[in-house]
C-alpha cells in the first residue's frame, strides 16, 4: 500500500532536508528519503556536507589550526609548551561527534517539523494519476506516492581516470577526512577548494604536502589579487605548489603512490607520497535514482535539466543543489530548497546568484562575493577599486594575525558595490555584511558611513569602503 505525501524529497543533504522543513512549515505533509549510513548502519541524514564534506573538513580545521598555533605562535605570546603532541585519533574522534550532532540535529528538525523521515534509496518508480511513486528502498521497503517530488541527490568525487578511489592510499574527501595518522608526504591532485583546506590540515600536523595542479594559474575563480595574496602565504607555510602539471599515471602497487606528471615546463616527473588526494571537482549524482522510469533529463554531464526556477522538464518534479547547475556550495543547496518548497506553496521563492558568497576555511580564510577585478574588466564595467590591509588594523595586530586585505569594487559612476573579497582572518565571518550590503544594492558610501566596533576587523572593512573614495583614515 503506497504511502500518500504532498511532497516527498530525495536526498537529506542540505538541499533536501531543507527543502523538506520549509515545505512542511508551509502546512503539506512531507516525506524525505535519506540512505546515508552511520558506522552502525544507521541514518546519518546531512549528506555530504554534514557526513564528508562541510562540517568535518571544519572541525578537522579547527583542531589541526590549534595544533599550528600552539607550535609556532603561543610563544608569541609568551606561552610555552613541552612535549606538545597531537593525539590523531583523538582529532578524528571529536571531528565524528560533531558530526554525529548534525545527523542528530536534522533527525530532531524533521520530528519537530512533522516531515516523515525514510531511511534508504528512493527511485523513481513510475508516473501515476496526479503524480508520482517512488519506490524506498532500505531497512523497510515501501512505496510513497506524491504530485510534488524535489530531487536533492548531491554530488560524488570525481576520479581520475585510470586511478579509481580505494581510500586507503587513493583518498577522495571522504578518505581524506579519517586519515588515521600523519602522513609524512601527502599529495594532492587540484588546488582547489578541496585541496587547499585539506592539504592545509594534513601541513599543519606536519605532513609535506605538495598540490599539483592541472591550470597554469592559482584559484582562477578568484579575484586575483587575492588568489596572488593567498598563494604567497600559503607557500611560505611549506605548502609546494606544481601549476600546469599534466598527470600521465598515478601507480599505488607499491606502499605508497608514485604520481608521473609532466611540469609546465613538460618536463617529465615523479612524485612518490604515502598518500594521495585527489580533489578535481565532483559529478551529479542520480546513482540508484532511475530517472528513465519517468523521463527525468539529465544533460550530457550527468546533472538534471533545471530551469532558472529548479524545475526539470516533468510538471511536479524539482531539482536542487550539487545534482543541478551552479556552484557546488551547501548555502546555495539550502536557498534553492527553500524557494522550491515556496513555489510549490504558490508563493515567489528566489535566488540570488549574484550575491551566493564563497569561502574557503584555509589560514588565512579566503572569502567573496559577487564579481572579481577581472569580471568586471571582461564585461566592460568601469570600476572603482579600493583596498585594506590587515596590517594596518588594531584588531588584527593584537590577534596576530595580520596577513592579507579586503578589497572593494564599486561601479565607477553610481558607487554600487560590485564585489568585496577578503583573504585574512574570519573572512568567513566578514563577508556577511557585504553580502547584506550587495543585497541591499548598497553603494561604497553606504558601508563607509556606517560607524564598525572598535577595535574589529570589520573596521578594515569599512576602511576598505573607504579606499574606494581614497579617504582611509587609518592607511
Ligand atoms: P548532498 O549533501 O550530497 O546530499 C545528497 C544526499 O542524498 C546524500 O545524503 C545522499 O546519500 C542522498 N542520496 C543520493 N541519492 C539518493 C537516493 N537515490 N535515495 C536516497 N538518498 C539519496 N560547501 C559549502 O558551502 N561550505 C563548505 O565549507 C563546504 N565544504 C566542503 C568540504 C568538502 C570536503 C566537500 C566534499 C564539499 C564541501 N562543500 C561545502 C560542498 C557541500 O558539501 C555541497 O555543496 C552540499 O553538500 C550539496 O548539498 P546537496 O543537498 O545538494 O547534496
Ligand atoms: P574545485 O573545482 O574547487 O577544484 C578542482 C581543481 O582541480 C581545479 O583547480 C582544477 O583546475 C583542478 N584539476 C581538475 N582536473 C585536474 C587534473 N586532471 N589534474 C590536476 N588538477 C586538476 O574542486 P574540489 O576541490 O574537488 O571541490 C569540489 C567542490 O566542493 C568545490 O568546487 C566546492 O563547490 C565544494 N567545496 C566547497 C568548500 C567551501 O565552500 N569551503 C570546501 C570544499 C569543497
Amino acid at each position: 500500500m503506497s504511502k500518500q505525501f504532498d511532497v516527498v524529497v530525495i536526498g537529506g543533504g542540505p538541499g533536501g532536508y531543507i527543502a523538506a522543513i520549509r515545505a512542511a512549515q508551509l502546512g503539506f505533509q512531507v516525506a524525505c528519503i535519506d540512505e546515508w549510513k552511520n558506522d552502525k548502519g544507521g541514518p546519518a541524514p546531512g549528506g555530504t556536507c554534514t557526513n564528508v564534506g562541510c562540517i568535518p573538513s571544519k572541525a578537522l580545521l579547527q583542531s589541526s589550526e590549534h595544533f599550528e598555533q600552539a607550535a609556532h605562535h603561543f610563544g608569541d605570546h609568551g606561552i610555552t609548551l613541552d612535549n606538545l603532541k597531537m593525539d590523531v585519533a583523538k582529532m578524528v574522534g571529536r571531528k565524528n561527534t560533531v558530526v554525529k550532532q548534525n545527523n542528530d540535529g536534522i533527525l530532531y528538525l524533521f520530528k519537530k517539523n512533522k516531515v516523515s523521515f525514510f531511511h534508504g534509496r528512493g527511485s523513481f518508480a513510475k508516473a501515476v494519476e496526479g503524480g508520482y511513486e517512488i519506490a524506498v528502498a532500505g531497512a523497510a521497503n515501501e512505496t510513497l506516492t506524491a504530485k510534488n517530488v524535489i530531487v536533492a541527490t548531491g554530488s560524488n568525487a570525481r576520479a581520475l581516470p585510470g586511478a579509481p578511489f580505494d581510500e586507503e592510499k587513493i583518498l577522495s574527501n571522504d578518505g581524506a577526512l579519517r586519515i588515521g595518522a600523519v602522513p609524512a608526504k601527502l599529495g594532492v591532485i587540484g588546488s582547489g577548494v578541496i585541496g587547499l583546506e585539506m592539504g592545509s590540515v594534513w601541513r599543519r600536523l606536519g605532513s609535506e604536502v605538495t598540490i599539483l595542479e592541472a591550470m597554469p594559474s592559482f584559484l582562477a575563480a578568484a579575484d586575483e589579487g587575492v588568489a596572488k595574496e593567498a598563494l604567497k602565504a600559503f607557500q611560505k607555510q611549506g605548502l609546494k605548489f606544481e601549476f600546469g602539471a599534466k598527470i600521465s599515471k598515478v601507480d599505488a602497487s607499491g606502499e605508497g603512490v608514485v604520481i608521473s606528471y609532466a611540469n609546465a615546463k613538460g618536463e617529465e616527473q615523479t612524485l612518490a607520497v604515502d598518500k594521495l588526494i585527489v580533489s578535481i571537482g565532483r559529478v551529479a549524482n542520480t546513482i540508484g535514482l532511475n530517472p528513465e522510469a519517468v523521463g527525468l533529463q539529465l544533460d550530457e554531464r550527468g546533472m538534471i535539466v533545471v530551469d532558472a526556477d529548479c524545475k526539470t522538464n516533468l510538471p511536479g518534479v524539482w531539482a536542487v543543489g550539487d545534482v543541478v547547475r551552479g556552484p557546488m556550495l551547501a548555502h546555495k543547496a539550502e536557498e534553492e530548497g527553500v524557494a522550491v518548497a515556496e513555489r510549490i506553496a504558490g508563493q515567489h521563492g528566489h535566488v540570488n546568484f549574484a550575491t551566493i558568497p564563497w569561502v574557503i576555511y584555509t589560514s588565512p580564510e579566503i572569502a567573496w562575493v559577487g564579481r572579481t577585478e577581472q569580471q568586471l574588466k571582461a564585461d566592460g564595467v568601469a570600476y572603482k577599486a579600493g583596498q585594506f590591509p590587515f596590517m594596518a588594523n588594531g584588531r588584527a595586530r593584537a590577534l596576530g594575525d595580520t596577513t592579507g586585505f579586503v578589497k572593494f569594487l564599486a561601479d565607477a559612476k553610481t558607487d554600487e558595490i560590485l564585489g568585496v573579497h577578503i583573504v585574512g582572518p574570519f573572512a568567513s565571518e566578514l563577508i556577511s555584511e557585504a553580502v547584506v550590503a550587495m543585497e541591499f544594492k548598497a553603494s561604497a558610501e553606504d558601508i563607509a558611513r556606517i560607524c564598525h566596533a572598535h577595535p574589529s576587523l570589520s573596521e578594515a572593512t569599512k576602511e576598505a569602503a573607504l579606499a574606494v573614495d581614497k579617504r582611509t583614515l587609518n592607511f
